[in-house]
């Protein structure tokens, strides 16, 4: 029997062993860091105060001078051991010795890069995630960065806009337990270990919903929305112990979040709690100005600092501004105070004043793209793989006595297996799918054609209105080059196509088509990719497609036609072998799709846990959806398929529960078909009848089943009715008495096996 307890007290940690090598020193307690940062304050100047709250970038010319002077509490960009401890000794030269501290973006990896955040989320797999971000931690604090700008927590519903790739989709539930996942995992249990990174929840908050999908947009959110939706990742990473927050860029409902006091201060401070420091993002201080909420750069200082900002990030706004507003007495020093304390805090918490040397150059080079960081890797990546379509059983494929054509673009691309955001990642780590097909057979049974090109795509996506010529990308890595047999043309891939038993397609978006400042208004697969599709699925041999992309793709055509999906997001470092192991069965595919996937952009948004209407149906013109379209989405949230089935039977649930007990959901899953495999079992709620409008379904519980081939399992989910909890119209938070639904699924829009509970007062 599996039981899972949702309490987060009981999440059982998976921790890598650490090295033995490295002494691991006792967090210091709160009241001896306070009374250390009260003797701090006494003693420093206003000029050094506000050092403290200064970020520029390391890798600039004078960077040391700026440490020696005491004019910069923390570099961002300065990675290389040897480099981070050159600056580290320049501010220990400063009068009071304060250490820096050094943020990077180790978004999903630094040097063994992970599948993108939205392909990690895609594994509903946080003790795994939990265990890539150690290996994370451990790369980059043996290359110096103590702090990293990640997890992106950004809850989005729409995948016009590029940096979906950096988030875990659409759905609080399992957007809060991977926030809470990859903090814990970045930290560790204690962040004075030299091994642990201080994470950094970004953007607080609702950068997500960017109106119309772009980029830096204005935000929109009801509060029970913010409350329901946005929120619920950010205080699970709050409550996981995160030491930092990034504040966002974009207005939210008429004040950038850069400025935002009942964000920064009423909910993050006062409701929350949360006693680490918030850093602007890149110039979004300066922005304040062209926002129009403030006159000019001063004002712009003012208001940020005074609504919780505590670091601004490389515009040097509060370098330049905050010596006269606080002289002035518009910024008063208690507030300056505070947010030095608070910076000094995550400081003493990470051991910098007792351990300001945390690496060296052996660690570094020790710790580093280890065989075991790159297993982790390939495990991440496995489970990332969704499977969208499998006709016939055409996967997995047989591995023997058969001719594959490995046909597009990504199919022996090493660049663009990373994705967005790759650290220090290097294209010539990666293994490409070309290469871990090619390791799984028997030599001479592989064919390879590219078909089009996309090594120019991203540039002219973006220039293409203007017809500005295409930036070089050399997104192609000299594996391709090396292995290229003939043209990049559609009739050469048609040729290859045609001498093949089967061919595996790699199409999709270059790595820098999504990310930031990357939205798109077309989500069709970009350049000639189609028409190479559409040519080879004419030869009439089996095609598996394999898409590569940051966000999902208008794939209607594929989906219609081509009888096996797969989409691999971008599986980093070890893309091939993971794909490999998929495509030829050694490992099922058990990925699930963490955001609904829109059948065309027209719409947008999609997303499963949508309130109802008044006119739910779709019988006739004269209820919710199009004219043209029908309103269901492609695949549903939570979709992916397996080599295997799975039945879900003898459910039962805790019949009448109280607003403070705890709801039990029993029920029993089997294997029901050949293959050994591990499904993604999904709890879903629906109240019947409340005081504000529910939502359709929710997700309050998830778990992986491993099964062999008819064996079935119980499993169990002890609920606290305290998930059900929402705001009744005057924002009261409250759970609901009355009837639930309850279902056990494979996605959102299955029924699987469904039940009913009632809450009743206590
Ligand atoms: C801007 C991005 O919005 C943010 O996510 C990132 O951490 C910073 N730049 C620093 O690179």
């Amino acid at each position: 029997m599996i039981r899972i307890s949702l309490s987060r007290a009981t999440i059982t940690v998976v921790l890598l062993a650490a090295s033995g090598a490295l002494a691991v020193p006792q967090p210091l307690s709160n009241q001896k860091i306070n009374r250390r940062i009260d003797a701090l304050l006494r003693r420093m100047t206003l000029q050094e105060k506000i050092g403290q709250l200064v970020q520029y970038n390391g890798d600039a010319a004078g960077a040391a001078t700026q440490a020696k002077e005491a004019r910069v509490g923390s570099f961002l960009n300065a990675t290389g051991a040897e480099k981070v401890n050159e600056l580290q000794r320049a501010a220990l030269q400063s009068r009071l010795k304060i250490p820096l501290i050094f943020g990077y973006d180790v978004i999903h990896g630094y040097r063994t890069i992970f599948p993108v955040p939205l392909g990690g989320a895609a594994s509903f797999d946080p003790q795994l995630l939990e265990q890539s971000e150690r290996v994370a931690a451990k790369e980059a604090t043996a290359a110096g960065v103590k702090w990293t700008f990640a997890p992106m927590v950004d809850i989005a519903h729409d995948p016009r806009w590029g940096r979906i790739v950096e988030g875990a989709g659409e759905d609080p539930y399992l957007g809060s337990l991977i926030a809470a996942a990859r903090v814990r995992g970045f930290q560790g249990t204690n962040l004075a270990d030299p091994q642990s990174l201080v994470a950094c929840a970004k953007h607080f908050v609702g950068y997500g919903a960017a109106e119309g999908g772009r980029d830096y947009n204005s935000a929109e959110i009801p509060d029970d929305t913010l409350r329901e939706i946005y929120l619920p990742p950010f205080h699970s990473a709050v409550e996981a112990g995160v030491g930092t927050l990034m504040s966002a860029f974009e207005d939210l409902n008429d004040v950038p979040t850069s400025a935002n006091y009942r964000t920064l201060t009423q909910i993050l401070r006062k409701e929350w709690r949360f006693d680490g420091f918030v850093v602007s993002d890149y110039d979004s201080v300066h922005e304040l100005v062209p926002h129009g909420i403030a006159a000019d750069d001063a004002q712009a200082a003012q208001k940020a600092l005074a609504a919780g900002v505590d670091m601004d990030m490389a515009d040097g706004v509060y370098e330049k501004w905050l010596p006269q507003l606080v002289k002035s007495g518009k910024v008063p020093m208690s507030v300056l105070d505070e947010a030095v304390r608070r910076v000094l805090r995550i400081k003493f918490r990470a051991g910098l004043f007792e351990h300001p040397f945390y690496t060296d150059a052996a660690r570094e080079r020790r710790d580093i793209l280890t065989p075991e960081n790159r297993q982790v890797a390939r495990r991440l990546a496995e489970e990332s793989l969704v499977l969208l379509k499998n006709d016939n059983n055409l996967l997995p494929l047989s591995r023997s006595g058969k001719k594959i054509a490995v046909i597009g673009p990504l199919a022996d691309d090493q660049a663009n297996q990373l994705g967005s955001w790759v650290g220090r990642g290097q294209a010539t780590d990666v293994i490409t799918p070309l290469q871990g097909i090619e390791s799984k057979l028997p030599q001479g049974s592989v064919l390879h054609a590219r078909g089009v090109d996309i090594s120019s795509l991203e540039a002219q996506e973006i220039s293409g209105a203007t017809g500005a010529a295409p930036a070089p990308t050399g997104a192609t890595g000299a594996a391709a080059a090396a292995r290229e047999t003939g043209p990049a043309t559609i009739e050469h891939a048609v040729q290859v196509a045609q001498q093949a038993d089967v061919v595996v397609m790699f199409l999709g978006e270059p790595g820098g088509m999504s990310g930031e400042a990357s939205s798109r208004a077309f989500l069709d697969l970009p350049g000639k990719q189609e028409q190479l599709l559409e040519a080879v699925a004419a030869t009439g041999k089996p095609v598996v497609l394999v898409l590569e992309s940051g966000r999902p793709l208008d794939i209607r055509w594929a989906a219609g036609h081509v009888p096996a999906i797969i989409q691999a997001w971008y599986p980093g470092t070890e893309a091939g072998n993971a794909i490999a192991d998929v495509l030829f069965g050694y490992a099922a595919p058990s990925g699930r799709l963490p955001v609904s996937w829109p059948r065309s952009v027209g719409q947008i948004p999609v997303y499963y846990n949508h309130k109802n209407t008044g006119r739910p149906t779709s019988k006739d013109r004269w209820h919710t959806g199009y004219l043209d379209e029908s309103k269901e989405p492609l695949f549903p949230f939570g979709y992916g398929l397996s080599y295997t089935t799975f039945a879900y039977s003898n459910l039962s649930v805790t019949p009448k529960v109280a607003p403070h007990g705890v709801l039990r959901v029993r029920f029993t899953v089997q294997n029901t078909g050949q293959a050994i495999a591990t499904d993604v079992v999904q709890l879903y709620i629906h109240e019947r009848v409340g005081p504000t409008s529910p939502r359709v379904r929710e997700l309050k519980g998830i778990a992986r089943v491993t099964l062999r081939p008819s064996e079935s399992k119980t499993v169990v989910f002890d609920e606290t009715a305290e998930m059900l909890a929402t705001y009744d119209p005057r924002m009261k938070r409250m759970v609901p008495t009355g009837t639930y639904d309850v279902w056990i699924a494979p996605n959102a829009a299955a029924e699987g096996v469904a039940g009913s509970f009632q809450v009743v007062p206590k």
